[in-house]
């Protein structure tokens, strides 16, 4: 079903053209393009339409055979399509930093670089490297590939004369995130209040050893001195359903030792629990992913990933701009489209005929815009939707934000951002 409104906007395309419409004429002949996870859905079609054009597309996906089944469909319709398929999983940063490696290694050149893999709601998981796996797919990993592949794009920018592009498949979900946009980037703002080891150890020692704090039990420590906890860490409820959850298993299993202890020594034994001050900030009922999953906001898990993806366009424009690299980078909203994106979503599954309206064809097209039209040369750091120029949500637009989520990206990539592994 075709869609029954699209005003045209400033670029002359509307919500209607479809990825062919907005690079029609356009000879991608001699650029090279790495499109993350096109084994589906809209990649897949960006990874098509960018191959009729004359582009050289790297094709980087988790499942290899699948990427390879999806080029040998594409050269069948577009026998004269030049396509490498090469492995990447985007929830290891290990595996972005392999990617890389062989890329570069491979003295491949590279114009287009088109993050567009993404999950919107599978169940909890943390990523391989410790990080909420909407976050490390649709953020993390991108920002990692986008930082190894940033010294290839501006030599090859600087060969060929011609602009760079890095796309950032975004979604209009950026609007709905946590308050304050990004959550854990706060720590960042504590960095100035920050203890050296010493005195980061020294409540624990002092909970450990100290007379002062003799009976003193169940309490929440700070700078060696008692402190008020936050209301769900009071909350008697809450600790006894955790307890049923069966944690705290070196506890348990070392008590008995610690009473014995404790008698034959006639001394107090202590269990001292390094916590934080970031227990303040939880999910809304404290604990999720135990006997709440639902308390876990998928919805906003996703957003925040999505909200990241602008700031990431607008943080690393400001960068490339101070450097006068001739590189653009810009976010955009591909529009609902029938994809098998709402997989891990009961609500959207549940809800197909709603969300999946049939807009299938379009849904490649402004991600193509973006990486081939040269109405957009020189735009860098914007948000698209409908093939034009779209508003952000105003997290989106904080430049304090941007840098934060930068320096916290950077902190969470350091160990593995050399290009040895
Ligand atoms: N469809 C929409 O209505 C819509 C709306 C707004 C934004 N978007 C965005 O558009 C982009 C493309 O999504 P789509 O609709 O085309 O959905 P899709 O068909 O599900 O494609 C997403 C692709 O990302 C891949 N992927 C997931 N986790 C990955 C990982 N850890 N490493 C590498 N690849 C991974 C998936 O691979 P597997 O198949 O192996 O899981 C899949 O091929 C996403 O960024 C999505 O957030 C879509």
């Amino acid at each position: 079903m075709p869609l029954l409104i699209a005003f045209k906007g400033k670029s002359g395309f509307s919500a209607r053209n479809t990825a062919e419409d907005v690079t029609k004429g356009i000879d991608g002949h001699g650029l090279t393009a790495i499109i993350t996870e096109p084994t589906s859905g809209i990649g897949l079609e960006t990874a098509r339409v960018l191959a009729l054009r004359g582009v050289h597309v790297v094709m980087a996906a988790r499942n290899v055979e699948a990427a390879a089944k999806c080029k040998e469909t594409i050269i069948k319709s577009c026998p004269s399509a030049t396509i490498d398929v090469m492995k990447l999983e985007l929830r290891s940063l290990k595996s972005v930093t392999n990617f890389a490696n062989e890329y570069i290694s491979m003295g491949l050149p590279l114009n287009i670089l088109i993050c567009n893999a993404g999950v919107t709601a599978p169940p909890f998981s943390l990523s391989k490297d410790g990080s909420e796996s909407r976050f490390a797919t649709n953020y993390l990993g991108h920002f990692h590939l986008t930082n190894l592949l940033l010294d290839t794009m501006k030599n090859t920018a600087k060969i060929c004369r011609r602009e760079g592009r890095i796309v950032l498949v975004s979604s209009e979900v950026h609007r709905l995130t946590y308050k304050g946009g990004i959550i854990g980037i706060i720590y960042g703002l504590f960095k100035h209040l920050q203890k050296n080891i010493s005195q980061g150890a020294s409540t624990t020692c002092y909970l450990a050893l100290n007379p002062k704090v003799k009976g003193v039990s169940g309490e929440y420590f700070a700078d060696n001195n008692v402190a008020k906890p936050s209301g769900y860490a009071k909350d008697a409820e809450l600790a006894k359903k955790l307890w049923e959850c069966g944690h705290f298993h070196l506890t348990n299993l070392l008590l008995d030792t610690m009473k014995n202890t404790a008698k034959n020594w006639r001394r107090e034994g202590r269990i001292v629990l390094v916590s934080s001050e970031v227990h303040r900030l939880t999910y809304k009922g404290g604990i999720i992913g135990m006997f709440s999953l639902f308390l876990y906001n998928s919805f906003y898990a996703y957003g925040q990933s999505k909200l990241a993806n602008t700031l990431h366009a607008k943080e690393l424009t400001r960068r490339l701009k101070e450097e006068g690299a001739d590189i653009t980078i810009n976010a955009l909203h591909p529009g609902i489209t029938e994809t098998s994106l709402s997989r891990h979503s009961n609500f959207m599954s549940s809800n197909h005929n709603f969300f999946h309206l049939g807009f299938s064809k379009t849904g490649a097209s402004t991600t193509c815009y973006l990486a081939l039209n040269p109405k957009v040369k020189g735009v860098s750091g914007e948000y698209f939707a409908d093939n034009n120029m779209a508003k952000p949500s105003s997290n989106a637009k904080d430049a304090e934000l941007a840098k934060k989520l930068w320096e916290c990206g950077m902190e969470l990539t350091k160990s593995k951002s050399t290009r040895q592994v």
